[in-house]
């Protein structure tokens, strides 16, 4: 199987004004852009974007027990993820990134909380990167087996892009500085210490699909399916990310599966 450097994802409380409906973080946006334009070696990426006051915004107005079921909700929130695609596509354009968006609603259906069928969307993606391109993977309201609608999150859809192409990390970009702790950056946490974790951080008000907890749960999962490192970084520090994507240490919470040194 093909194999990729980093999924990357751009968190929505990064890449919009979470508290602004309808509303895009454009300095953060162009700030991501260039840097990734000016890596000096090209690296295998698949970007994931999220909902902030996009997405979220929408569905939480219109979602009954983790489902939205009005036709009217579904392409609304669609509509509004298209108008933040729309923006990162211009931005990052504008910067001279081959962005190639991918609609996750338009590809699949969802069954038991995956896409199926999953191998194309794979294909698409790996396809993409073939062509040059830089795929970039919407969280999305995506239509069920049930004929209702679920929101699929980009940390869900970044979890399993790590996992099926093997990446040798899966970095999720958000507006702190990593896990936080009694207002404390948590620098590295275990594999063993995961499940513990989980139950101490919340999620944030007006996200429907679980903040930092939701990731942790996601961050578990890839290293029980064969993931080795995710970072939890903060994506609106200038430069951030480029020192990752070089292999250099910041301020952020690495999980590994080994500790550190060891093996
Ligand atoms: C949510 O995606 C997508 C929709 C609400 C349609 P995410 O759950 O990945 O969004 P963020 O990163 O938390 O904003």
């Amino acid at each position: 199987m093909d194999r990729i450097d980093y999924v990357i994802k751009l968190g929505g409380s990064a890449i919009t004004n979470k508290d602004t409906p309808l509303s895009p973080n454009t300095e953060v946006i162009e700030s991501i852009a260039k840097e990734l334009a000016s890596l000096q070696c090209r690296k295998r990426i698949a970007l994931v974007y999220g909902g902030g006051s996009y997405g979220h915004f929408i569905a939480r107005r219109y979602l009954e027990n983790g489902k939205i079921s009005s036709p009217q909700g579904i392409a609304e929130t669609r509509s509004a993820m298209l108008s933040l695609t729309k923006k990162l596509t211009d931005v990052f354009l504008s910067q001279g990134i081959p962005i190639f968006c991918i609609n996750p609603s338009s590809c699949f259906i969802l069954k038991y909380g995956e896409p199926e069928p999953k191998a194309f969307f794979l294909k698409l993606i790996l396809k993409a990167l073939g062509a040059g391109l830089v795929p970039a993977i919407g969280g999305d309201i995506v239509l069920n087996k049930e004929c209702t609608a679920r929101v699929l999150s980009g940390d869900t859809i970044a979890r399993m892009l790590a996992t099926e192409l093997n990446a040798k990390a899966l970095l999720f970009g958000s507006d702190v500085d990593g896990i936080l702790y009694n207002n404390k950056v948590i620098k590295e946490i275990s594999k063993e210490e995961m499940k513990r974790m989980q139950s101490k951080v919340s999620g944030r008000n007006g996200d429907v699909t679980g903040g930092m907890a939701g990731k942790l749960k996601e961050v578990d999962k890839y290293l029980s399916q064969g993931g080795e490192l995710s970072v939890i970084f903060n994506l609106t520090k200038l430069g951030v990310l480029t020192k990752i994507l070089k292999g250099q240490e910041v301020e952020a919470t690495y999980i590994r599966s080994h500790h550190k040194g060891v093996g």
